[in-house]
């Protein structure tokens, strides 16, 4: 897919507008992971170099219904700050205070659009949405793709024809919402290997007694039971009748699966990873680091826990998007990446 460079853009003298997607995880008023954050800063600093005469940031936090006083964007921009120089920029108040914007409404696009002189998007991991900041803009201003943006859809697009063999990895929840995905990676994929609730689901229609565990109420398509390069684990980690993890052999077989293989696509922890049920992942991710495969991990917090591993960024990409990964490798593309597109 060829998207309009920020890279080519005259921006000399001009006003930008550029879509940031700062949706960073939050508690007690503590921001976490600002992996998002970080990721904005080569594109914040080309606009500079090339002469911008002003950046207005923009970003959505949350789902808020309205205002909440707890998802202001000031703690967004004062972190960015300890990461960049920020003079001649500023920051919109978090986009989804208004209603316009999740309906993608002509007007609120309008104003946003306001006296700038060019749009830039560089928010990869909301590009599945048609909003008024992703979709709306972009028609109103000549709009280009930010360095984020692009290295996202170059290192995806490389998970939509892997070099074989390879294998993905999925974890996660609802079943009924991986079943697009799944159907898309049996076409490429070796093997896949299921983990967290969704292999619950598989392993419920395979025929275990999964006792309380975590199910979706969607039955799992009978070609997908059937196939057998879908795989579950075969021991697991149980607490209160469910299970949590993946046992110890199956982290050792899938870490010898993944010594062979020249791409992996990573999406979503095989556990509980947040009530502490890590060591499944860890395992296999200790495995991935070990190896010579090619990698695309996000999802969720698989990004924000695989991270701390500090993989060879050369050969690892840790996606900043969660739903827009998985939709790019389903569909091919974005909402927010066709007004991008070079016709
Ligand atoms: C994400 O975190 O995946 C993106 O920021 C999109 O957020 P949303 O799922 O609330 O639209």
């Amino acid at each position: 897919m060829q998207l309009r460079n920020v890279a080519d853009a005259d921006v000399a003298g001009k006003r930008v507008l550029m879509r940031v997607d700062f949706n960073v995880p939050v508690q007690d008023g503590i921001l976490g992971d600002d992996m998002r954050i970080k990721a904005a800063v080569p594109t914040i600093e080309l606009l500079k170099q090339k002469g911008a005469a002003h950046i207005t940031l923009m970003t959505h936090w949350g789902r808020p219904n309205g205002v909440d006083e707890s998802l202001r964007t000031a703690p967004l921009f004062a972190r960015l700050g300890t990461l960049t120089d920020t003079s001649n920029m500023d920051m919109l108040e978090n986009l989804r205070f208004n209603a316009g914007e999740d309906a993608n409404d002509e007007t609120f696009a309008k104003e946003l659009a306001g006296n700038h002189d060019i749009f830039v998007n560089d928010a990869f991991a909301v590009c599945h949405r048609p909003a008024a900041s992703v979709v709306g803009v972009a028609k109103l201003l000549p709009a280009y793709a930010g360095l984020l943006v692009q290295k996202e859809v170059e290192e995806i697009s490389k998970a939509l024809a892997p070099e074989e063999p390879a294998l993905a990895i999925v974890g996660g929840a609802k079943f009924e919402t991986k079943i697009p995905l799944l159907t898309k990676l049996l076409e490429s994929y070796g093997q896949i290997l299921l983990g967290g609730a969704l292999a619950n689901d598989m392993l419920k229609a395979r025929g275990m007694d999964i006792k309380n565990s975590v199910a979706s109420d969607t039955a799992v398509p009978a070609e997908m039971v059937a196939d057998s390069r879908i795989l579950v684990p075969t021991d697991y980690i149980w607490q209160d009748n469910k299970i949590m993890d993946i046992g110890p052999d199956t982290a050792h077989h899938w870490a010898t699966l993944l010594a062979t293989q020249k791409f992996v696509l990573w999406n979503g922890p095989l556990g509980w990873y947040e009530k502490g049920f890590a060591s499944g992942t860890d395992t296999v991710a200790a495995a991935l680091g070990n190896s010579q495969a090619h990698a695309v991990i996000g999802g969720g917090n698989t990004a924000e826990v695989l991270s701390k591993l500090h993989f060879d960024p050369a050969r690892v990409f840790i996606s900043t998007g969660g739903g827009a990964m998985l939709e790019l490798i389903t569909k091919s593309t974005l909402p927010g990446l066709e007004p991008l597109r070079i016709a």
